[in-house]
């Protein structure tokens, strides 16, 4: 983490007031970037929803400004409404008023340092016309990577929806899609189940990233640069890959659900490189059935395993039920199941040999910075994607193409924990890891010399 002293700027510190949407995934890497910015000097403002509201406490340095976003009135779809467009855009609209008040309130409170910009999630697109009102410059952060938006901005989700109904059935289901190569259409059914929908809320938010003022990619340029130039002429605005962000700050502070710490006593137990980690995030579900697949997976495997199952991720129970019969009392102290885990410090424990992931960005930033090799499960929205940049363009996972399926489940453990093929793969990650490494003790070194030149101006030397 960096530890630089804030209180060493100079007295009149400019304002950035941030807007993240209200999901983990998302109020994350808005959180860390907060830090990052605040360690540059910035005070800082969070605007947020009262849903899945950040806990101030744990950020004493920034003031939050909580907003009425009306998803009380929606809030009992989200067990069962995997369309991730639905509810998107009805923050879009619900959030419009109780966010212009809000931040035209800020912008006239008197006796304040001047506001420099206002940075939302990209997913906010509204927020850009309220910007241009108040005469704001608007950053948009997106929390995906590069790969993704290109994607995006190029799959006929409103020209050819019936491409994402396809099934195992069609001949097509296998091929690549031609809008976009590197995707096969089994993988962008995955997507959406509401290819329309998906288009108009991707058409919003695109547009407004063109009409902003600049955008900032959680990613780092050693990973995408070619996809870094293509960014470049499509969406011709400045770009910042200021990523990955929690390298700077860890997720900890701005985790909604309480993390498990009895795991990583449990963990130090552990042979090097044995456990078979799994978790698919915060908002993915999965079926019974499949449920019972991973369950069978992973007491059909030798290994050590730490799974994350979330209350709610399998639909219709509300924690363990559907689990196999004894499945708790066989898998006595090879295995233990949490609620929610300290991720990065799992993935950072040198007794983690891979990570079975939904791909979620920040969980495959993560598990990239710690060199843990993956096991690839999408589930929904970027995730196929960036299953797809992991395991064929990167190359540092293997791809659970076809489902969860206990035979499937433990061909792909075994590939990425035993053979040849996993220790490639190994290979690869702790390559980019050794990367961002490097990335990160510069950017350190020279925050550490701003600090030390800002303390000569301070004490008079020049
Ligand atoms: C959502 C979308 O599903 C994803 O596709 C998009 O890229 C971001 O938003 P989410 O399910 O939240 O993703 O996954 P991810 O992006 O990986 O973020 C999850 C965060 O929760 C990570 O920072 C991870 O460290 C943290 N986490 C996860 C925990 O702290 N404990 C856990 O047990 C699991």
């Amino acid at each position: 983490m960096v530890t630089t002293d804030p209180s060493l700027r100079s007295a009149t510190r400019r304002r950035i007031i941030l807007f993240p949407t209200p999901f983990q995934g998302h109020i994350n890497p808005m959180l860390q970037l907060a830090n990052i910015l605040h360690t540059h000097g910035f005070q800082i403002t969070i605007i947020h929803a009262k849903f899945n509201a950040p806990n101030p406490s744990n950020h004493p340095h920034f003031s939050f400004k909580p907003i009425n976003d009306g998803f009380a009135e929606i809030a009992d779809q989200l067990a069962t409404n995997q369309d991730a467009s639905y509810v998107l855009k009805y923050l879009n609209k619900s959030c419009v008023d109780p966010f212009r008040d809000c931040l035209a309130g800020l912008l006239a409170e008197p006796g304040q340092d001047p506001v420099a910009c206002l940075i939302t999630d990209a997913a906010f697109y509204f927020a850009q016309a309220v910007a241009d009102e108040l005469k704001l410059p608007r950053m948009a952060l997106r929390t995906s990577n590069l790969g993704c938006v290109l994607a995006y901005d190029v799959l006929p989700f409103n020209s050819k929806p019936a491409c994402f109904y396809l099934t195992k059935q069609d001949t097509d289901y296998e091929a690549s899609v031609p809008e976009f190569p590197l995707l096969k259409f089994k993988d962008i059914v995955k997507i959406t189940t509401n290819p329309q929908g998906m288009g108009e809320f991707v058409t919003n938010m695109l547009t407004q990233m063109r009409a902003s003022s600049g955008i900032i990619w959680n990613t780092f340029k050693e990973l995408e640069e070619p996809d870094l130039e293509t960014i470049t002429q499509v969406f011709p605005v400045p770009s910042f890959t200021l990523g990955p962000f929690h390298e700077y700050f860890p997720a900890t502070s701005s985790s909604l659900i309480e993390q498990d710490r009895t795991i990583l006593s449990w963990l130090d137990k552990q042979a090097p490189k044995s456990v078979v980690y799994v978790s698919f995030g915060s908002v993915a579900r999965i079926t019974e059935s499949e449920f019972q697949e991973v369950a069978h997976g992973l007491s059909n495997i030798g290994f050590p395993f730490l799974w994350v199952v979330r209350p709610g991720t399998v639909a219709g129970s509300e924690w363990l039920e559907s689990l196999p019969e004894n499945f708790v009392e066989g898998m006595g102290e090879r295995g233990r199941i949490v609620k929610w885990s300290p991720q990065q410090e799992v993935l950072a424990h040198p007794a983690t040999g891979c990570f079975w992931t939904h791909n979620g960005w920040n969980s495959t930033l993560e598990s990239i910075c710690e060199g843990v090799p993956m096991i690839c499960s999408p589930c929904f929205v970027d995730q196929p994607i960036n299953a797809r940049y992991a395991s064929d363009v990167w190359k540092i996972g293997v791809f659970l193409e076809d489902g969860f399926e206990r035979t499937g489940i433990e061909m792909a453990i075994k590939r990425v924990m035993m053979d040849k093929e996993g220790e490639e793969i190994r290979e690869r990650i702790s390559c980019l890891k050794e990367k961002i490494s490097k990335q990160y003790y510069m950017n350190f070194l020279m925050i550490q010399r701003k600090e030390v030149m800002e303390r000569q101006e301070t004490n008079g030397f020049s």
